[in-house]
């Protein structure tokens, strides 16, 4: 019943779509770690994902507040599974932050998967930034002080805002090749163009600091219906540095609302992704209906209804104990 492409485990998805570009989403209402379990070894190029952060976040099945050994052991199997269904040359990004009161957790998490990857990049997402005239000096595009993007705001007397995660761009050997222009940007000083030999066209390389806004919203729980979604725009930027050319199928093993197999669509390639949520996968499934495709079918799940008023902690919030 269910379309057959190669990429479906033991269990029956809990919806499938089609986008225009022939990129398939096949999303699974299972733990991750036994459903990328059941996947072929090799089978996808490109991992981008955001794991909980074990911060108490009230999800609907998953425990976030574990202790931190028992939440780095259980990345860690997560991180062997990646591994073996990771290409040779494949990209595994790995979206986390901390919170004010825990800045360790991303640096933590990233030192239990370096017994399993390279770190070939550390990429900071910037979700919000201040920029001074007066340090930039004469940009033209640059006419007074600015001050963009959203972050949570805390009242602490000695914690900072919290306006960055990382991306940990993992590879297996450190040498994988990337599309770095794919997300470059405009040379400002145009004399640089045709200067060099890998400056041909006006586009240079981004860097490592990716600023990436979450769109502005008016009603919380209509428009960004998850405490910790990333913007689409971060797989977007993460499959295309891979390369979009290079990959056929992505995988997210914490697919969430379904921001990574919009990005996928989007781009045209083949997404699978798995969440122990399923609130989160039905809004996933309408995000991805609400692509260009063939609208995608869809197996509800009997579950208990979502409690949707329990209190939920953001990614942003502090955490206990600010002052
Ligand atoms: C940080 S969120 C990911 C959000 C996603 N990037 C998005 O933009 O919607 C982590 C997700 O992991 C899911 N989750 C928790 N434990 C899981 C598990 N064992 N297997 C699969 N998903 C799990 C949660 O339900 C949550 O949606």
């Amino acid at each position: 019943m269910w379309p057959k492409n190669g990429m479906e485990t033991a269990k029956a998805p809990y919806f499938t779509g089609k986008g225009p570009d022939g990129g398939t989403v096949v999303l699974y209402l299972e733990d991750c770690l036994e459903g990328v379990a059941g996947l072929p070894p090799s089978s996808v190029e490109v991992v981008v994902t955001s794991p909980p952060y074990n911060i108490g976040v009230a999800y609907h099945s998953h425990n976030d507040r574990m202790p931190r050994e028992d939440y780095l052991a259980w990345l860690g199997k997560v991180g062997q599974q990646v591994g073996r269904v990771l290409a040779d040359d494949g990209s595994f990004f790995l979206n986390v932050g901390g919170i004010p009161s825990d800045p360790w957790i991303p640096l933590d998490v990233a030192q239990e998967l370096r017994k399993l990857f390279v770190l070939q990049n550390a990429i900071h997402w910037v979700k919000s930034i201040a920029i001074n005239k007066a340090d930039v000096g004469n940009y033209p595009n640059i006419t007074g002080d600015i001050a963009v993007g959203h972050y949570k705001p805390i009242t602490s007397g000695r914690f900072l805002n919290d306006c960055h995660e990382y991306i940990f761009h993992f590879t297996k050997t450190g040498s994988v090749p990337l599309d770095r222009l794919a997300v470059g940007v405009p040379y400002q000083d145009k004399s640089n163009i045709g200067r060099w030999q890998s400056a041909r066209d006006d586009r240079r390389c981004r860097g490592n600091t990716w600023f990436i806004p979450y769109q502005t919203i008016r009603d919380r729980s209509s428009q960004r219906p998850h405490p910790s979604s990333f913007p689409v725009g971060l797989p977007e930027m993460c499959i295309k540095l891979h390369g979009v050319g290079r990959t056929k199928t992505v995988l997210d093993p914490f697919v969430g609302i379904g921001s990574t197999a919009v990005a996928c669509l989007r781009l045209g390639v083949s997404c699978i992704g798995f969440d122990t949520d399923p609130e989160y996968l039905r809004i996933a499934a309408e995000r991805v209906r609400s692509q260009p495709g063939d609208g995608g079918r869809e197996r509800l799940p009997q579950v208990p209804p979502y409690d949707s008023a329990q209190g939920r902690l953001e990614k942003g919030d502090a955490g206990p104990d600010l002052r």
